[in-house]
């Protein structure tokens, strides 16, 4: 695994990302002004390190079929989505991405972004999680990635905006969902996340939003170098809390 400290300066699209993120920060407020050089390298490397740990230890299972339905919830400046699409793209999955962000300023941003060039595709719903319009989609039952940096919202909520994003027929039964929340390093564990955002138990089944789903429980993934004490993480290296249900159909008291 190639860690922060290793990858160096951006290239290609992440390149055009980074100039793109410290020309508009003083418009839209994306990053620290301090040292906004530093602060997009730093962001920049944080969210490929993290990519590189949910690959080993989900989301390379997640994506084994080549194909991923990814929403990326309250996305601000495109981090972790901008970074994630590019790595996503190098990694040949087959990606139907949707950028998730309610402030106007920052959809136009991301919408920006969308245009560079090189940029990967993805579509932009200027909406809060649960409101706002979506295209029309076919019957699918690929698995569905969540991404949430900086957002704090339920599973239930999560979960509960699918009936609004992806229509019935394209949450066919036997699809599976991942939630991927960026954590710190260190400080959490999962049976305390799994508490604060609800997160159903291992092998339950519960309902929401009209469906019925089977829980996998969740996983805390610590950083490299971050699996024991803490010791030898990244500055700014982030963990994440990885959950995974799998959607078992239209729920008969939803
Ligand atoms: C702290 S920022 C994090 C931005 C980015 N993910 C990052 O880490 O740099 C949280 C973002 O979530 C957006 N947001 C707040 N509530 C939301 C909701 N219910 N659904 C989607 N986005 C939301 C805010 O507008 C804001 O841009």
């Amino acid at each position: 695994m190639t860690r922060a400290a290793d990858r160096g300066a951006p290239s290609g699209p992440l390149a055009a990302y980074r100039a793109e993120l410290l020309r508009w920060n003083r418009q839209i407020n994306l990053l620290s002004r301090r040292d906004a050089p530093a602060a997009a390298d730093q962001l920049i490397a944080q969210c490929a390190d993290a990519f590189d740990l949910w690959w080993g230890g989900a989301g390379a299972e997640l994506v084994a079929g080549g194909k991923v339905r990814w929403f990326d919830l309250g996305s601000g400046g495109g981090l972790p989505a901008f970074v994630w699409r590019v790595l996503l793209a190098g990694r040949g999955v087959e990606v139907e991405a949707t950028l998730v962000e309610p402030r106007t300023k920052r959809a136009w941003f991301l919408e920006r972004l969308a245009r560079l060039p090189g940029a990967p595709g993805f579509r932009v719903v200027a909406a809060r999680w649960g409101e706002g319009a979506y295209p029309e989609a076919g019957a699918d039952n690929s698995p569905i990635l969540f991404t949430l940096k900086a957002l704090r919202l339920s599973e239930a909520a999560i979960l509960g905006g699918l009936e609004v994003a992806v229509p019935a027929a394209a949450r066919a039964p036997g699809g599976d969902i991942g939630i991927v929340r960026f954590q710190p390093a260190e400080g959490v564990t999962a049976a305390g996340l799994s508490a604060e955002l609800e997160v159903p138990a291992a092998g339950e089944a519960f309902a929401c939003g009209g469906l019925g789903f089977r829980s996998f429980g969740g996983r805390y993934l610590a950083p490299a170098g971050n699996a024991g004490a803490g010791a030898g993480a990244g500055a700014g290296a982030a963990g994440l809390f990885v959950t995974r249900h799998q959607i078992l159909g239209a729920d008969a008291q939803g």
